[in-house]
C-alpha cells in the first residue's frame, strides 16, 4: 500500500463523517504493519465533548480488533468535506499515536488526492509524554 493509495482511502472514509455541528468532515486510513487498513471518520455529538476524531476512530477500531503494530496513517479533512488545505491531527490524536506507535510511524496529510506530505511522529509530537515516562 503506497501513500497515494492510503490518501485515497482517507478521502473515502471522510464521506462517512458525522459532523452536523462543525460541518468539518475528516477521514483517516490507518495501515497496520501486517498490511491491513482501518478507516475512520469524525463522529460528533450534540453535547460536543463526546466527539471522536477520525484518527482515533481508526485507531480504536483497529485496537479493538487486536491490532497493535502500525506503520502509517493518512488524514484529510475540510469544511463540508471540501479539502482545500492540509488537515493536521489534533494533540489528543497525536498522543494516541504515541501510545501505540514507534518513532518511525508516518503521518500523511493531503490537500488533494495527488498532493500530500509526510511527517514522522516525533516531528508532530516532540518531547511527548509516553509510557517510558512512567515505567518504574
Ligand atoms: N477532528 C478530527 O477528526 N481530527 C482531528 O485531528 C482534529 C479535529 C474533527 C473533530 C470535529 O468533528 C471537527 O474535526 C472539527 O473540530
Amino acid at each position: 500500500m503506497n501513500n497515494k493509495e492510503l490518501v485515497k482511502l482517507a478521502f473515502s472514509a471522510m464521506q462517512m463523517a458525522y459532523a452536523p455541528y462543525s460541518s468539518y468532515k475528516v477521514g483517516a486510513a490507518l495501515l497496520t504493519k501486517s498490511g491491513k487498513v482501518y478507516s475512520g471518520c469524525n463522529i460528533e455529538s450534540a453535547s460536543y465533548s463526546p466527539t471522536n476524531c477520525a484518527e482515533r476512530t481508526a485507531f480504536f477500531k483497529a485496537i479493538s480488533e487486536g491490532e497493535r503494530e502500525f506503520s502509517k496513517i493518512a488524514v484529510v479533512g475540510g469544511k463540508n468535506g471540501v479539502v482545500t488545505s492540509f488537515f493536521m491531527p489534533c494533540g489528543v490524536c497525536r498522543q494516541v499515536m504515541a501510545e501505540f506507535c514507534d518513532d518511525d510511524f508516518e503521518i500523511i496529510v493531503a490537500d488533494s488526492p495527488d498532493s500530500f506530505k509526510e511527517f514522522k511522529l516525533p516531528e508532530l509530537l516532540p518531547f511527548g509524554f509516553s509510557k517510558s515516562n512512567i515505567e518504574i
